[in-house]
């Protein structure tokens, strides 16, 4: 399927926040007290990572994940608790759902991405 250079962008930033959001969640899954919460994390780090792969396949390009939201959440989970914190990730990924809307609209392997942020977002609330 060819693909237009606005799509592609799109695509690439997908790609982007998925390999940011592996690092995120790896991160976050050394500080949680609980184990519960690390087991979550590390499985939705995996998960993420199946994102970035199938945006890897569409745009064949190889991006480096960034550390920014590494750094950032396991400070927000010292310094606000995970009651303040979990509901921000969760926020995160169901606007990650409707982001995807227009991409799985347009390329199906997209469609059970987003699917799972949807369910990433309810799992992350259910550690609450
Ligand atoms: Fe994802």
């Amino acid at each position: 399927m060819s693909i237009t250079a606005e799509e592609r962008k799109v695509l690439l930033r997908s790609q982007q926040g998925e390999l940011d959001a592996v690092r995120m969640y790896n991160a976050l899954s050394k500080v949680v007290k609980d184990p519960r919460d690390a087991e979550t994390f590390r499985q939705l780090s995996a998960e993420e990572g199946r994102h970035a792969a199938v945006f890897k396949a569409m745009t064949n390009e190889v991006l480096k994940p960034k550390s920014t939201k590494a750094i950032v959440i396991p400070l927000l989970y010292r310094l606000i608790g995970k009651k303040k914190l979990y509901p921000l990730i969760a926020k995160g990924e169901y606007d990650a759902v409707k982001k995807y809307e227009p991409v799985a609209a347009r390329f199906p392997e997209v469609e059970s991405v987003k699917a799972d942020e949807q369910r990433h977002g309810d799992t992350v609330l259910a550690l609450l």
